[in-house]
């Protein structure tokens, strides 16, 4: 299969600081065709380190995007502020990560005194907006979790601030590092189901980390755009990306009919309940000393309960939902997300003119001796194909540490097109949002309603950062 030549030399930004030096080039390419792990030797350090910022020092914050950076790549990076609302919070997250910099509770003060090259994200979705669009206009380039934010309005807003300022906004979908899903990219370009017709995708979430979603704030649609964005919109961003194709129209269906309203009994949160013995959800969140350390200790700052109850009334989220989708290249979608299942994972089928490509992904595994994911490959009036991609050893199926790489190490190519723009970060969301409106009037929705982006039968791709 063709392979992308767009290896960039080096990122715009770290051009800007000064950072290149003559940099050892490592090469993402699979290795034996079969996963894109980095290879395990670290390039010249820059004469100058990049200054790093960043917003919303929870979980994610500190660890992946936080800890993880300062431990990983001390040569390349240095932090010099963290934010958070929380004063306690970013207190802890300062420990946590380890980082020998500033605290603030005022965003802006933190930009104007630390001046970055680049400000991370990590705050709650519907926040994320503020903070992107400011920190571009404050002269930073800028990292943002997914999703990119909750709905049209805030897109129209970041897509308008990345052209007025002239800085970039990369949206880290660390979904599309894995190396099973590289895997089924580079199937597709080459052909081996022939032309793609349609795409049957259902993810499943467990009674565990999908229950957890509705103890905090992603049970308000008002916090994480529900989880037709804030979870979908990672789902919703491998399908643009392995059809290569834009979307363009969406109908949804949604429904509530398990937590919330739905339970016989309910309480503030699992550390007042009375109902312990009888609920299947009950969670101690003080067996967990990091979550004490940086939420429960952190509660008289502003009232967050980290183990809110499942079965509170103001739950205004769906937890079953299905949409068809219909891309700008003719392939249609049947996709949905369950959030009680008793595993976590999901079942993919890409169905196409001269076969049919099928994976049945379980990332809440049962203990076993097997260390791959499988991709079945059936072409048409032939023998079927077993195609097993070993584990990749980072979190989220090996994405993450993939993605860091290429962000922070200089000259990794990028051979899958998974570096993602604020492009590819609204249409991930608006897919989400067209469903929730179409949901609430009962039609399909047209993606090219929503925002001045324009469905392109061929996705664009455009390397930043
Ligand atoms: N890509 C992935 O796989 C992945 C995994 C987990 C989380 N995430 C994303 O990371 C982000 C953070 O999630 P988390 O699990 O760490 O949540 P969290 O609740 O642990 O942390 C969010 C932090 O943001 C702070 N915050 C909220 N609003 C703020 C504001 N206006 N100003 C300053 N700080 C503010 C909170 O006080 C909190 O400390 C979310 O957008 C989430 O979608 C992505």
């Amino acid at each position: 299969m063709k392979k992308d030549a767009n290896a960039m030399s080096r990122r715009k930004f770290l051009a800007s600081t000064g950072a290149l030096t003559g940099a050892a080039l490592l090469s993402s390419t699979p290795v034996n065709g079969i996963t894109n792990e980095t290879a395990n030797i670290m390039p010249q350090p820059p004469a100058k380190k990049l200054k790093v910022a960043l917003v919303g020092t929870g979980s994610r914050g500190n660890g992946m995007w936080g800890r993880d950076l300062v431990q990983s790549y001390p040569d390349y990076l240095t932090f010099v502020g963290l934010c958070d609302k929380n004063e306690g919070r970013v207190k802890t997250g300062k420990e946590m990560i380890g980082a020998d910099c500033p605290t603030f509770t005022d965003f802006e003060k933190m930009m104007r005194e630390t001046k970055p090259d680049l400000l991370i994200v990590t705050t709650m979705d519907s926040t994320h907006h503020e903070f992107i669009i400011k920190g571009m206009e404050m002269g930073a380039d800028v990292i943002t979790e997914k999703p990119m934010t909750t709905d049209e309005v805030k897109v129209q807003a970041i897509l308008d601030a990345e052209k007025r300022t002239g800085k970039n906004c990369r949206v880290t979908f660390n979904y599309r590092y894995s190396p099973h899903r590289s895997k089924m990219w580079e199937l597709l370009r080459a052909g081996e189901i022939g032309e793609l017709t349609s795409v049957d995708f259902h993810w499943y979430l467990d009674t565990s980390h999908g229950a957890d979603y509705f103890r905090r704030w992603h049970r308000k649609v008002e916090n994480g755009g529900s989880l037709w964005v804030h979870k979908a919109s990672h789902h919703f961003d491998l399908l643009n990306w392995w059809i290569g194709s834009d979307p363009e129209t969406v109908f949804g269906l949604g429904d509530l009919n398990h937590y919330g309203r739905n339970g016989a009994q309910r309480a503030e949160n699992c550390r007042t309940c009375p109902h312990t013995g009888s609920c299947k959800f009950y969670w101690d969140v003080m067996k967990n000393p990091t979550y004490v350390k940086l939420y429960v200790e952190n509660e008289k700052y502003d009232g967050y309960l980290r183990d809110g109850c499942v079965f509170k009334n103001d739950v205004n989220i769906f937890d079953k939902m299905a949409a068809s989708i219909k891309y700008k290249n003719g392939v249609q979608v049947s996709y949905s997300l369950t959030t009680y299942s008793p595993y976590e994972g999901y079942r993919i089928a890409f169905n196409g003119t001269k076969g049919r490509m099928e994976a049945w992904i379980q990332e809440s595994r049962p203990v076993s001796d097997v260390n791959y994911d499988e991709i079945v490959l059936f072409k048409n009036f032939s023998r079927r194909e077993y195609i097993q991609v070993p584990f990749g050893t980072s979190g989220h199926g090996g994405g993450d540490k993939l993605l860091k790489d290429q962000i922070f190490l200089p000259n990794i190519a990028d051979p899958f097109q998974q570096c993602a723009g604020v492009r590819d970060g609204a249409l991930a969301c608006l897919v989400g949002i067209a469903a929730r409106k179409s949901i609430q009037s009962g039609q399909p929705v047209n993606i090219a309603d929503l925002t001045s982006i324009k469905p392109q039968e061929k996705k664009e791709y455009r390397r930043i950062l």
